[in-house]
């Protein structure tokens, strides 16, 4: 008769059902991991009991071997199922706390707006290419030649002193920084085949200090007509069409004698602006003139052939008057409150 077998049935059961609530009480997947050694590992009931085994006699080791074996498995199952459970569980929880509500209303971020000078000076420069005219532009920095000298500003002439200008160092460089958008004039004349319709803007610099109607960097526009034949009628002719389009079909001009040394005959040209604020009125807008012989001969051109006009304003100084803006710190401080007022935001 042989002896009982030490490892019984309850023994296992009660293995088990030990390592199965401690399965199931494990509340996440890293307090589960850390039951791994007790519950299935090395360290668990069963695995004392299966140390037993190799110890047994040897008609128990089979049936006990067996009777562990199947006990293991069903640990290992539970242990699994488990897991899968706590990761589904947490994987949802993780993406329910991420989730992105994307019918909620975005937060606004400004970005900006243009600026309304650019804006205009846009505008001007689709009037010109409307009417065929190109687009010229010249440099910042300028040779005190284009600036001065081939406009016919004689070396001593009082005119030169009328603009204050900013001059770059070293004095002997002949630099400056260039008071008005005129020598883009020259410029294009040199550069260019006749006939020349083009329309310059730009930046240029005046020692000014910043003030409500000055400031040191500001905007021209320069317009310039070099063809056989052109008149003073035909410099008329396009300022008013320039000035209706910008101010409104009942604008009017006037030309007012007076002096430059680029132009001769040189008037003042005013405009009359019957959407001002105010009231309509008379406001100066720039300058004009047909072209000195004395330029054309320093491009190189024969007045005897050739003759031409050539105007110039202020785009700052426009966009004060055309939309009553009057404190030039708006124009220069980019605040994109300002610049949204004139429409275009970005
Ligand atoms: N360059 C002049 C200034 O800055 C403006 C001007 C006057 C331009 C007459 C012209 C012109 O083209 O013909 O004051």
């Amino acid at each position: 008769m042989s002896a009982e077998n030490p490892i019984t049935q309850a023994a296992v059961d009660e293995a088990v059902q030990q390592a199965l609530s401690a399965i199931a009480e494990a509340a996440d997947l890293a307090a589960l991991k850390a039951s791994r050694g007790t519950t299935v590992g090395e360290q668990s009931a069963i695995a004392a009991l299966n140390a037993l085994v190799k110890n047994l006699p040897n008609e128990f080791k089979a049936p006990s071997g067996a009777m562990i074996g199947k006990a293991r498995g069903q640990l290992n199952a539970a242990f699994a199922e488990r897991e899968a459970a706590l990761f589904e569980a947490e994987e949802h929880a993780k993406l329910a706390a991420e989730a992105v509500d994307v019918t909620a209303a975005g937060q606004p971020t400004r970005i900006g707006a243009r600026h309304p000078l650019s804006l205009l000076q846009d505008q001007i420069a689709d009037i010109f290419i409307g009417m065929g005219w190109e687009i010229a532009e010249g440099p910042e920095v300028e040779s005190e030649w284009f600036n001065f000298d081939a406009l016919n500003f004689d070396e001593d002439h009082p005119a030169r002193a009328m603009q204050d200008t900013f001059f770059v160092e070293p004095v002997e460089s002949h630099l400056v920084l260039r008071t008005h958008t005129s020598p883009v004039q020259v410029r294009s004349l040199l550069e260019r085949e006749l006939p020349v319709y083009v329309l310059c803007p730009g930046r240029v610099f005046r020692t000014d200090e910043l003030d409500a109607t000055h400031t040191p960097v500001f905007h021209q526009v320069e317009g310039l007509a070099v063809d056989k034949g052109l008149t003073m009628a035909d410099l008329r002719g396009t300022l008013e069409h320039f000035a209706r389009i910008m101010f409104g079909p009942d604008a009017q001009i006037r030309l007012r004698p007076s002096f430059f040394p680029f132009t001769e005959p040189s008037a003042e040209l005013d405009v009359w602006h019957p959407g001002a604020k105010g009231g309509a009125r008379w406001v100066e807008w720039g300058g004009c003139g047909m072209v000195n012989p004395n330029v054309l001969r320093a491009a190189g051109i024969d007045p005897e052939v050739y003759t031409g006009f050539a105007f110039g304003m202020g785009i700052e100084r426009t966009l004060m008057f055309r939309n009553d803006v009057r404190d030039m710190h708006d124009m220069v401080e980019s605040d994109v409150r300002f610049s949204e007022q004139f429409g275009v935001t970005l």
